[in-house]
């Protein structure tokens, strides 16, 4: 079967486990902290952490806007279901934003019908790794959270998405575009966010005993004894993630590049289908991560995915919508967009590890959909 997402790990990646394994300590520590540090200065960001998965970034990224309990968080209905949850999790309600037929990403005027008194905050997905058009989000002037899950090799006007809003938060679960097996990261504006971050990440603690005695340089007497900011829960990565995820951004280009590779040559193969709408390309003063190629069809969707499975080829949508989930309570919405694409989209096959006759196959498979049906 041809898998439509996938990961990309060799020899680099399995010594660095089996290096960190061997060190005996598998857990939270250095590793990460180079992780850390290796994304600031790769991707010209600061403040940023790494934590155990996407969802919960976006948990502690709520958190650390101290919305009013009850107040609206505007989010895309295009999402992961992560999104909405951190919303319900802090006491919130999500509303949900319709998105733009061709970048699957909200706009300031999907946003903006959505408005009311009671907003206290937008979220943005920068939906395949497509930014996001940004400026006229930020000038609505409230505080952004942006997903860039799919996004951790997309810049927009120069700057990393994920950096922009008060907050922004990436994926490294293990078919994200580098992968530290699971795993999310978390970017803040301010160095008060960063800080406040580091300690409720490790249940409010911050430091472990053992780091500070460590650092016990002014003779600090029972570093065993500890101060607890606020309650919260656990987030910690591990060493043995953040090992794999050094190796994947030191090999980040040559995984995106096959990335684009194989973007470049559905955009191409692909263009002679007229019953096929291809995905949108970046502007040029934007990157894309090309995360995943979506294409939406004029019609037999549902026949064309059965029929790609039946000749081995997987295929998914990315994703059911949102507000029409029962849990949210927004099922009478009319979100015409996200609607029209929850009958025609469809993501195909594009991973790092995904062989280029693999690629000709799913054209072929597509194109041969067309002429039988
Ligand atoms: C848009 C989006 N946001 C958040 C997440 C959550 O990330 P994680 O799987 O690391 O929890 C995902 C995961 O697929 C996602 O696609």
């Amino acid at each position: 079967m041809i898998n439509v997402f996938g990961s990309l790990v060799g020899e680099a990646e399995i010594a660095a486990v089996t290096k960190t394994m061997e060190s005996q300590w598998m857990g939270f520590g250095k590793k990460v902290e180079e992780f850390e540090e290796l994304f600031k200065k790769d991707r010209g960001v600061e403040n940023f952490l790494l934590v155990d998965s996407g969802s919960n970034a976006l948990f502690m990224a709520l958190h650390l806007l101290n919305l009013p309990k009850g107040s609206e968080v505007i989010v895309p209905s295009l999402t992961w279901v992560s999104c909405a949850q951190a919303v319900l999790l802090v006491g919130c309600k999500p509303v949900f934003a319709d998105c733009d037929v061709n970048s699957h990403n909200v706009t300031a005027e999907t946003v903006k019908a959505q408005i009311t008194p009671n907003t206290s905050a937008i979220m943005v997905v920068h939906f395949a790794g497509l930014p996001v058009d940004m400026d006229p989000i930020m000038e609505l002037g409230l505080p952004v959270i942006e997903d860039a899950a799919h996004a951790v090799d997309s810049y927009y006007k120069g700057k990393l998405c994920g950096s922009i809003g008060d907050v922004g938060i990436y994926s490294f679960d293990a078919v994200k575009n580098i992968t530290t097996i699971e795993g999310g990261g978390i970017h803040m504006k301010s160095r008060e966010m960063y800080d406040r971050a580091k300690r409720l990440r490790y249940c409010g603690i911050g430091k472990s005993g053992f780091d500070s005695a460590l650092s016990n340089a002014s003779g600090v007497q029972r570093w065993w004894e500890y101060n607890i900011s606020e309650a919260f829960i656990k987030m910690l990565p591990t060493n043995v993630g953040a090992a794999v995820g050094v190796e994947q951004l030191k090999r980040i280009k040559e995984l995106q590049g096959h990335r684009k590779k194989v973007w470049d040559f559905y955009q191409k193969e692909l263009a002679s289908e007229p019953w096929i709408t291809l995905p949108k390309e970046p502007n040029a003063d934007e990157t894309h991560s090309y995360f995943t190629y979506v294409i939406t069809v004029d019609e037999k969707r549902d026949e064309l995915a059965k029929f790609l499975l039946e000749n081995g080829v997987y295929t998914t949508l990315r994703y059911h919508p949102l507000h029409m989930n029962q849990l949210y309570g927004q099922l009478d919405q009319n979100l015409e967009n996200t609607q029209y694409l929850n009958e025609r989209a469809l993501s195909i096959p594009l991973h790092p590890n995904l062989p280029m006759e693999d690629a000709q196959t799913v054209v072929d498979k597509i194109k041969a959909f067309k002429k039988q049906a």
